[in-house]
């Protein structure tokens, strides 16, 4: 935005603190952005000194409604998984484990001057396990999980978007938490998209510049669908990238064991596996579960194998429509 639209802005949010700081917020990017580090620091450091509301400020009606980010942005989920809901690869085990020990350890850590892993991007395709994983993981730490839907923001009034991106990582810098940030690759389409608005990047880059910043007390963790050609400017800012792949057959194996462990039947389900592999955990899951339902609507004690079938095969059907519709 031109530098005399900001100042107008700056004025005109005089007595409504949470509109003055995002414009505040913007010029401060904005003067980084053009390299005047030192201007935007002393900005910023005048900008934090001012807490509170100005003089007469409550008697001023706002006119613009500033949403509550913590309301409109994030929710705060509940933790109802644990480790035995899923199945990792032995690597992210291995990976998870390293995390949690490192974070256990944080304070000894960074008494010796040195920083604890707390960013995370989650990368792979849909329905496999990264946001259970996120839960999972909050659920391990006993942290609180907060999701933040990055769709809403983006598509929150673009003036306010800034603002409500700092509420958001205020919370996550002073409240100990797993921050989850999904579709993550919305931030990254809009990114490298030519055809965006301008200011639409730059809400991105300064999103990308807040998540270089913050230490969080707890976790950061990102969610992108982009299995390949993830941009370097956006996973170099993640101390962790974990890769969440389609399970193969030994994976799936592991998962119908887990899903059918309770269940009465009269066939093997592991006999499935190599038929079932290309498909996502989400998907193997609503194969399953079509299955015991046929059972239940049938008054049945057991599951079987037709059922088990038909499951697969109305999966197929599913699926090559929807590989149609894509074309
Ligand atoms: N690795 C996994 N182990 C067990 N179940 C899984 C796994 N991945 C996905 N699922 C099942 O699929 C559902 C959707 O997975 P989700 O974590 O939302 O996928 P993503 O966030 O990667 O799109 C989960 O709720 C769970 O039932
Ligand atoms: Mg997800």
């Amino acid at each position: 935005m031109a530098r005399g639209e900001l100042m107008k802005k700056l004025l005109a949010s005089y007595g409504r603190e949470a509109e003055f700081r995002t414009v505040a917020e913007q010029i401060i990017l904005e003067e980084e952005q053009k390299n005047n580090k030192v201007l935007a620091r002393s900005l910023r450091k005048s900008l934090d000194s001012t807490t509170g509301t100005p003089a007469g400020a409550k008697t001023l009606a706002p006119l613009i409604p500033f949403p509550d980010a913590a309301n409109d942005f994030m929710d705060r989920v509940d933790i109802v998984h644990n480790q035995n809901d899923i199945v990792l690869s032995a690597t992210n085990t291995r990976v998870f484990h390293g995390l949690i020990k490192e974070f256990k350890r944080g304070e000894d850590i960074r008494r010796n001057g040195m920083t604890v892993r707390s960013k995370l991007l989650f990368c792979g395709p849909p329905g496999c396990g990264k946001t259970l994983c996120a839960e999972i993981f909050a659920g391990e730490l006993g942290l609180p999980l907060f999701v933040v839907k990055l769709d809403r923001i983006i598509s929150s009034y673009l003036g306010e978007t800034a603002g409500n991106i700092r509420k958001i990582f205020e919370f996550a810098r002073k409240q100990p938490c797993v921050m989850f940030l999904d579709e993550f690759d919305a931030l990254a389409r809009a990114r490298d998209d030519p055809s965006e608005h301008n200011e639409l990047r730059r809400v991105v880059n300064s999103l990308l510049i807040f998540i270089d910043r913050m230490q969080p007390k707890g976790f950061l963790v990102a969610a992108t669908n982009l299995d390949q050609s993830l941009d370097p400017a956006i996973w170099r800012r993640f101390d962790e990238v974990v890769w969440f792949d389609r399970p193969d057959a030994k994976m799936i194996e592991r998962y119908l064991q887990m899903k059918f462990r309770n269940v009465d039947r009269n066939f093997n389900p592991l006999e499935f596996a190599d038929s079932l592999e290309g498909y996502s955990y989400a998907e193997v899951e609503r194969i399953c579960v079509q299955a015991i339902k046929a059972s239940i609507i049938d008054r049945r004690k057991q599951v079987r194998g037709a059922d088990f079938t038909k499951a697969i095969s109305d999966e197929r059907r599913r699926r090559s429509g929807l590989s149609r519709l894509a074309t």
